[in-house]
């Protein structure tokens, strides 16, 4: 098969791939040049920054593309119901990143915690500012709330466990006996909002209003702390902006923008605010096994 990978793919499972007989293409197109592209390959392979929708699957249906596979866990830049309504399969790895994305989440607590990106900052322009920085808090005994408790919250809940803090959990759908297995405790949405002390999202954007808006952020305690390492759309970021400004939200970790590259620059340089450039899958261990996913996926193709 001639494959395409728009936005880079492990190194070993392309050799992989090649010993499998396949080609393998590694381009990146600008939306108005993908969709063409796409006629002269079986399977494409993408991450983030490829998008495809209507007008590239318009260009491509009727040739010999077959499967789009987003190598990663959201499907959210496909058209997935227009690809399928016109014969392309979709496909993804949601299991492959889970523990990366974890880790990470984790990680930006604890920078919230510790004002660990804001105080870095501030040592690379050769200050010294040991007051301002020492007033954090420490995660043991807190209250984490995570909305949506799939493969990512289940491991982030253990990890939190693992320092001390309390998990309670929203979702709509409840893992028999995991209440037990984990030390957690399932919430509806409303109690989570009010109970916790750092709050965690973990679902796709659904259409719609964002999970955290000046509606919702109203509800949660006075310095609650947010964490985003799921998608942008779940946070309206100047609801955010003004809850961080106004000290209601004490401050919050984000991997995920509204528009990405992040636009709203006084959200993500904001002192109270950790930010990073949606690397929640950015580990080697992630992607060596995002490969493994995507060789397992085209050899049953
Ligand atoms: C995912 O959906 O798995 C991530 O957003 C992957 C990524 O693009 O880095």
């Amino acid at each position: 098969m001639r494959i395409l990978v728009t936005d880079g793919m492990d190194k070993g499972a392309q050799a992989k791939l090649a010993e499998m007989g396949h080609e393998v293409v590694n381009q990146f197109f600008e939306p108005d040049e993908l969709g063409k592209a796409l006629r002269d390959f079986d399977v494409v392979i993408i991450r983030s920054k490829t998008k495809i929708r209507k007008q590239q699957i318009d260009e491509a249906k009727g040739s010999k593309l077959k499967t789009i596979i987003r190598a990663g866990v959201g499907v959210d830049n496909i058209d997935v119901a227009y690809a399928e309504e016109n014969g392309i399969a979709v496909k993804n790895t949601p299991r492959a990143s889970s523990q990366s994305v974890a880790e990470l989440a984790m990680a930006h607590m604890f920078s919230c915690a510790r004002s660990i990106s804001a105080a870095g900052q501030t040592m690379r322009e050769g200050k010294w500012e040991k007051k301002t920085y020492s007033a954090g808090f420490e995660l043991c005994g807190k209250t984490l709330g995570i909305i949506g408790f799939g493969r990512i919250g289940q491991k982030l809940c253990a990890m939190a466990k693992g320092v001390g803090m309390d998990v309670i959990a929203y979702d709509v759908y409840h893992v028999p006996g995991i209440e037990q297995q984990l030390g957690m405790r399932y919430a509806e949405l409303e109690d989570l909002l009010k109970e916790a002390d750092i709050l965690s999202l973990h679902t796709p954007a659904i259409d719609g209003k964002p999970l955290v808006r000046e509606e919702t952020i109203a509800k949660m305690k006075d310095g609650v702390v947010i964490i985003n390492t799921s998608r942008g759309g779940n946070v309206c970021e100047e609801d955010l902006l003004k809850a961080l400004d106004s000290g209601k939200v004490r401050a919050a970790g984000l991997d995920v923008f509204a528009e990405e590259p992040a636009q709203n620059a006084a959200l993500y340089t904001h002192p109270h605010v950790s930010s990073t450039p949606h690397i929640g899958a950015g580990t080697n261990e992630a992607q060596a096994r995002i490969g493994a996913e995507l060789v397992e996926i085209i050899s049953k193709l």
